[in-house]
């Protein structure tokens, strides 16, 4: 589907790195490594930040209050479950924040219904109901989830999210909580609520990446008619993670032709929140993972080399400066071609003529074949020992 309308549908971002993130296996930050990153997903320019778990101990609410006394721009949002406890401790969290969310969730797919909660489905309409009214009593935007959305009926989804509606949510959220769904089913769930549900009301997709389908999950929700997309950076979280914000964000601003979505995010901003996360979080992120990985920008062989000397978009989809990197790097190693050779010797300010380039480049071939990658020291020995000039 090609789109070409001028006007690009806006996407929310809903950061939840310091919230579903955090639930990382091994993750726990404290407040100043919190407030850090909330100040850098400000930078970057989400639209709402999940600041954490209030009920969760006294160190989460005092976590989610400070963030929500000092950072100013996006939304602050407070998780809790359906219940008063979980609801006041949320309101007293974003309290002072400039502009407050209540995100409030409950469980709907037949197994947690009865295996998790032991309720029936019209006692957990009541309690959604219940809560969302609660929440509205203390701010005016609540959030309400549906967990494991995607593993519950959808005819009993519109009910409950027609009933919170009323109850007061604004906008209503779509979990695929087990990361289940393929990205035909949540896009025809999505078109689905969205004809259920009144126009104002935003839809949100929530994806985890149990399969590796979270970003593209999340991309066929907004095909479906999703709003705002609820991620994280470097796609931490729970289990196998979230939808990575930063794919997300660059898929739609890649392939805008294609999508015509459009989100807010100052996308020279990326790389810097990806080293921080994984800095903080001593989460590492894969090499090879798109965007903010270490390779993701890397060339290595002949053929690709040649190719980003003469044109860039050759191999590349977009520059790396665009999120906040360094222009792309050749990797100098056994499949580096003989422009590449060059380039990298011209780059280190040797002026070498065509002949000698021939045989440096045989030389450089041996070690590359003994050493595996070859870096710039390397490179100068090899021309500075002049053991090939006769
Ligand atoms: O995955 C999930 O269902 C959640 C909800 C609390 C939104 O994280
Ligand atoms: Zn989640």
């Amino acid at each position: 589907m090609t789109q070409q309308t001028a006007q690009a549908q806006r996407i929310r971002i809903f950061d939840t790195t310091l919230r579903d993130g955090e639930q990382s296996p091994g993750v726990a930050l404290n407040h100043t490594q919190k407030l850090e990153i909330a100040h850098q997903l400000a930078r970057l320019g989400v639209d709402v930040i999940e600041a954490g778990f209030p009920i969760a101990s006294p160190g989460d609410l005092e976590g989610v209050s400070r963030i929500a006394r000092e950072v100013r721009g996006p939304i602050i949002a407070g998780l809790a479950r359906a219940n008063r406890a979980d609801i006041e401790a949320a309101a007293k969290g974003v309290e002072l924040a400039e502009k407050p969310r209540i995100h409030t969730f409950i469980a709907t797919s037949p197994i947690h219904m009865a295996k998790k909660l032991g309720l029936e489905p019209d006692a957990v309409i009541e309690r959604a109901v219940e809560s969302v009214r609660l929440a509205r009593s203390f701010v005016d935007d609540v959030e309400f989830s549906a967990e494991d959305a995607t593993r519950s009926d959808r005819e009993f989804l519109a009910r409950i999210f027609r009933a919170a509606v009323e109850a007061g949510a604004t906008t209503i959220n779509i979990p695929d909580t087990v990361g289940y769904t393929t990205p035909e089913e949540i896009r025809d769930l999505f078109a689905y609520l969205r004809g259920e549900l009144p126009e104002h009301i935003i839809l949100s997709a929530h994806c985890h990446d149990d399969l590796g389908m979270a970003v593209a999950n999340s991309i066929a929700a907004a095909e479906g008619g999703a709003r705002q997309i609820e991620c994280t950076i470097n796609g931490i979280g729970e289990r196998a993670g979230n939808a990575a914000l930063e794919e997300i964000v660059m898929a739609f601003h890649t392939r805008k032709d294609h999508y015509g979505f459009e989100t807010g995010i100052r996308t020279r901003e990326i790389y810097r929140s990806s080293r921080m996360v994984s800095r903080l979080s001593g989460m590492p992120v894969q090499p090879n993972k798109g965007v903010v990985g270490d390779n993701a920008f890397a060339h290595e062989s002949g053929i690709h080399q040649d190719g980003v000397i003469k044109a860039r978009e050759t191999y590349e989809i977009m520059n790396a400066e665009l999120v906040g990197r360094e222009a792309a790097v050749l990797v100098m190693g056994k499949h580096s071609g003989r422009a590449a050779f060059r380039k990298a010797l011209t780059d280190l300010g040797y002026e070498v003529d065509e002949d000698r380039i021939k045989h440096l480049f045989a030389r450089f071939k041996d070690l590359a074949d003994r050493k595996g990658q070859i870096f710039a020291d390397d490179l100068r020995a090899l021309v500075e020992s002049r053991s090939d000039v006769p």
